[in-house]
């Protein structure tokens, strides 16, 4: 399949893209900052009533993280390493959220002094540890979201509890001193079903009428990412989800409506990446073997970690064109894990030569913060912020 440029990037952008790429050593990322920041006016248009703390995991590049600020962004905090960047490029405390259900007290007393006051957990243990060193904080149960089979990367049963569990911890915070802020919940990242959403309000709705039940009103409701990025799988516009979410939401609280949360990673900086890769090597496996293997200098520990068990199929885009055969896509290192793509084959070139580029669209989330530090000896995955 011939991958249509015009489907991703405008003229304009992809002119940015392959000048900068040109003549420089691959692989890389290189990500347009101005793409990000259509992408959180377009989130703060179609979800104007929502507060939008970005998931600093999916590429944490001061860069980024920088604008973000001054375009009025809070951040959902997963590490202490990560609280410490964000303070150290002088974002305030009071916009952060520790969004992980796993952590250590040593960790939230770090969190808590140096002022952050809202938290999420799942389960009595971690409760307990944030009454204990963060008291007064406000916390925010998460409940497990359906939707594991149809998001291309589900956070699967790691995360949450049962809505009934969700009750007694909220009402336990309440006993600890801490105050039950709200509801939370992550459908699935890259969550192609927008009715994932729909299962998970409503049974925060549940919820929130439980706990009116035992004198508690929650305040706020915390929607998580799962936005979509523009790949290979094709889903509905961010304004499609937009409007089906903001009618679950209506449908289910009307006037009641609580603070709302959302924590879009992916869905802000995917598209605005894009990992430039070399050829490296072009095989058969015997003589009449059909599929060409062909080695990139990009690979599953240099960045392409999402393509673990091809759940994530980023578009790929090279200048040659003529006839195209399927081929098998693997990485530069000695290990076997790190074939890209064998059971999803992509149509490309035949004429593709050692050292043409592939250009990886659709790269600009969890890839660079993925990339390893050292295996097989290669460095992580350059990054640069236009
Ligand atoms: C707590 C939390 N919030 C938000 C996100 C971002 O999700 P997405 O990249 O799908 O927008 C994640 C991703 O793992 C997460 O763990």
């Amino acid at each position: 399949m011939k991958i249509d440029i015009n489907d991703f990037y405008t003229e304009e952008e992809w002119r940015k893209i392959t000048e900068f790429a040109h003549g420089k050593d691959t692989p890389f990322l290189v990500v347009l900052l101005d793409v990000i920041k259509n992408k959180f006016e377009e989130l703060k248009k179609n979800l104007p009533y929502a507060k939008i703390y970005y998931a600093v995991k999916a590429n944490p590049a001061a860069e980024i993280i920088t604008m973000l600020d001054e375009l009025g962004a809070c951040f959902d905090v997963a590490s202490v390493y990560e609280l410490r960047k964000l303070l150290s490029l002088n974002i305030r405390p009071e916009n952060l959220s520790y969004g992980n259900t796993i952590k250590k007290t040593a960790d939230i007393e770090e969190f808590y002094n140096a002022g952050v006051r809202l938290f999420a957990t799942d389960s009595e243990m971690d409760l307990r540890n944030i009454a204990l060193v963060a008291p007064g904080s406000k916390v925010l149960v998460r409940i497990l979201a359906e939707g594991v089979l149809t998001a291309d990367w589900p956070l699967s049963r790691k995360f949450g509890c049962q809505p009934d569990m969700a009750l007694d911890l909220l009402v336990l915070a309440k006993k600890l001193g801490l105050e039950p802020y709200g509801v939370s919940f992550h459908v699935g990242s890259q969550q192609r079903d927008i009715s994932a959403w729909d299962a998970a309000i409503a049974k925060t709705r549940y919820l929130y009428d439980s706990l009116n039940e035992e004198g508690i009103t929650i305040k706020c409701i915390n929607m998580g990412g799962g936005f979509p990025a523009n790949y290979i799988e094709k889903t509905n516009s961010l304004e499609v989800y937009a409007s089906e979410i903001t009618r679950f939401l209506q449908e289910d609280f009307g006037d009641e409506m609580p603070e709302i949360i959302i924590e879009p990673g992916r869905s802000l900086v995917a598209d605005a990446g894009v990992i430039v890769s070399e050829i490296i090597l072009i095989s058969r496996k015997s003589r009449t073997a059909m599929e060409r293997w062909i080695f990139t200098d990009i690979g599953k520990f240099n960045g392409l970690m999402e393509t673990l068990e091809e759940s994530i199929k980023y578009p790929i885009y090279t200048e040659k064109n003529g006839i195209r055969e399927k081929a098998i896509l693997a990485g530069p290192t000695c290990d076997s894990v790190d074939t890209i793509y064998e059971n999803y084959l992509y149509e490309l070139p035949l004429n593709l030569a050692s050292g043409d580029l592939l250009y990886w669209l659709s790269c600009g989330a969890y890839t660079a913060s993925y990339s390893s530090v050292e295996f097989n000896g290669f460095p992580p995955l350059k990054s640069y912020y236009i």
